[in-house]
């Protein structure tokens, strides 16, 4: 038995991002259900979440390798060699996964956007409502709530295929979703890419201050477009 190699995949940012888009979603939708008052949590739940999955966009860009969309975005010829059992193992994102990542950020984004302009006909709007007209509130509300079938489709879909590694396939991803490591036994290496193999994502000081800077560059963005 040699050692095992411990690489990083998740770089902190990614991994605060996650689960604070995970306890977000869970509070905008008991606040939600709760109504009355609690809408007014539902809206913080929602404007969190808006600023999660901006970060989280930008980060795609400017993040650490496995954060990277063009790290995990596959082109056509490697989804097919994917599909058809072709490829190396990956340890970030597989094709697959990269595409419920997309969908889930897109459904995320396009539902905290809409919310901005919801209107209950009750007792709460959201507060750019007042901006648009009474046609276009009453459109992106009802996009707003066909669109939370969507988001729960895609959270089962997400939640079966981790399952599914899990309990199929013998590889824990939570784990690494949290400890931000993957272990790869030596036996396993050559199953991957060495060039997946040499650039594991950078977790530094540094970056981790620059992801600060640039969450509460987009929090302060977010708060004066909602207070606009
Ligand atoms: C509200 C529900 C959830 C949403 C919206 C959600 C969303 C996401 C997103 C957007 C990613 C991509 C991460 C990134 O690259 O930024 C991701 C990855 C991941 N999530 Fe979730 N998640 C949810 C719940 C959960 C739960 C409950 C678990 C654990 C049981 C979980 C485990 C994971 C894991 C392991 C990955 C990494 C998958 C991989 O290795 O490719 N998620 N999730
Ligand atoms: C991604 C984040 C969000 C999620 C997952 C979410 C989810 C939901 C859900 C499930 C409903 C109930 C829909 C229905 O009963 O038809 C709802 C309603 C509502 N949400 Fe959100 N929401 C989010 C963001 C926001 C934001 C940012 C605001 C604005 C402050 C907002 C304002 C509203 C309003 C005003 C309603 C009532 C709309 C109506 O009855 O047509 N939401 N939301």
């Amino acid at each position: 038995m040699g050692m095992k190699k411990i690489i990083r995949i998740w770089d902190l940012p990614i991994r605060l991002f996650h689960w604070l888009l995970v306890i977000c979603i869970i509070g905008s939708i008991i606040s939600v259900n709760i109504g009355g008052n609690a809408i007014q949590w539902h809206a913080y739940f929602g404007y969190c979440i808006l600023t999660l999955v901006i970060f989280r966009i930008v980060w795609g860009w400017v993040g650490s390798t496995h954060a990277r969309f063009i790290h995990f975005i596959p082109s056509r010829a490697r989804l097919l060699d994917y599909v058809r059992g072709r490829s190396s193992r990956t340890l970030g994102h597989n094709p697959l996964a990269a595409f419920s990542v997309l969908a889930l950020l897109g459904v995320l984004l396009i539902q905290a956007i809409t919310g901005l302009f919801a209107d209950d006909e009750i007792a709460f709007q959201g507060p750019l409502a007042k901006h648009a007209s009474e046609a276009v509130v009453s459109f992106l509300s009802s996009v707003h709530g066909a669109n939370e079938g969507v988001i729960y489709g895609l959270i089962a879909v997400h939640l079966a295929a981790i399952f599914y590694y899990q309990k199929l396939k013998g590889e824990n991803l939570i784990r690494p979703m949290i400890s931000g490591d993957k272990e790869i036994d030596p036996s396993e290496e050559a199953d991957y890419q060495p060039s997946d193999l040499g650039r594991p994502s950078r977790d530094g000081f540094m970056q981790r201050a620059f992801a600060l800077m640039l969450l509460s560059a987009i929090a302060v963005a977010v708060a004066y477009v909602i207070n606009s």
